[in-house]
């Protein structure tokens, strides 16, 4: 089994997150695949951002779904990272699907601790029209927003996000109907692995950027890694066991 290296935002070392320049670079760096984040605009457009405020990314304030997506097409998203990528644009999930469309991986985030209508159903139209349902995970620290994705479409793969260490973790998602625990990666432990493994899920570590933590997923035998540097994992990973 070969850990799977995903790039987080993108996951590009000297580029801004959830940017198309991101997205462009990670395919150009053969990686298994990207992880990004998406909200809804006011008027309703699927847009691919982290923060519900634009304030630490744009030249803006206040929250994503409180602005059209014209008023934020005009401010840059990556000014704020470096003047070199001034230009980038908030990207539509459509603009970052026609990127990353071939990669083995697609990881779409639902940002949605704030309510999106139809975000789900949004999200999954889209999927649709780019058959790409193989190799999509929906993945959200929303888990009713998961448990409405398996009901609308049980082929789908979700990915239930863990912040904290919870008890039992592999139950929790098995019973209700998930395929993979992402986790973040100090609470993964070699009997949740098994026990994920045991129940035909996997398990998905976030973010990991330390050789050091790298090495032990490596051999822990973890599925994914999310990271925020896809060259440093590839170079680990190359000289790692599994
Ligand atoms: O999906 C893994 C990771 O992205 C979850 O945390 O806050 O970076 O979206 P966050
Ligand atoms: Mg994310």
């Amino acid at each position: 089994m070969k850990t799977k290296i995903i790039g987080h935002r993108g996951g590009v070392a000297g580029y801004p997150e959830n940017t198309l320049a991101a997205f462009k670079k990670a395919v150009e760096l053969g990686a298994d695949g990207v992880e990004f984040d998406v909200q809804l605009t006011k008027d309703g457009e699927i847009v691919v951002i982290h923060d519900e405020f634009i304030d630490r990314t744009m030249d803006g304030s206040g929250l994503v779904k409180d602005h059209t997506f014209a008023e934020l097409r005009d401010m840059s998203v990556g000014e704020f990272f470096s003047s070199e990528f001034k230009n980038q644009k908030i990207p539509t999930l459509r603009e970052v699907l026609e990127i990353v469309k071939d990669m083995e991986i697609i990881n779409i985030e639902l940002k949605n601790h704030l309510s999106y209508p139809n975000l789900e159903t949004k999200v999954l139209k889209l999927v649709d029209e780019f058959k790409i349902r193989d190799k999509v995970i929906i993945s959200s620290f929303n888990h009713y927003s998961l448990e409405k994705i398996k009901k609308i479409q049980p082929a789908i793969k979700t990915g239930a996000l863990l912040m904290a260490k919870i008890i039992n973790p592999a139950d929790y998602a098995f019973k209700r109907g998930f395929d993979a625990l992402h986790m973040h990666f100090l609470t993964i432990d070699q009997k949740t692995i098994e026990k994920a493994h045991f129940m035909g899920m996997k398990i998905c570590a976030y973010t990991v950027n330390y050789s050091e933590s790298v090495v032990d997923l490596l051999e822990k035998g973890v599925d994914m890694i999310i990271t925020d540097n896809i060259e440093m994992i590839q170079k680990l990973r190359k000289n790692a066991k599994n």
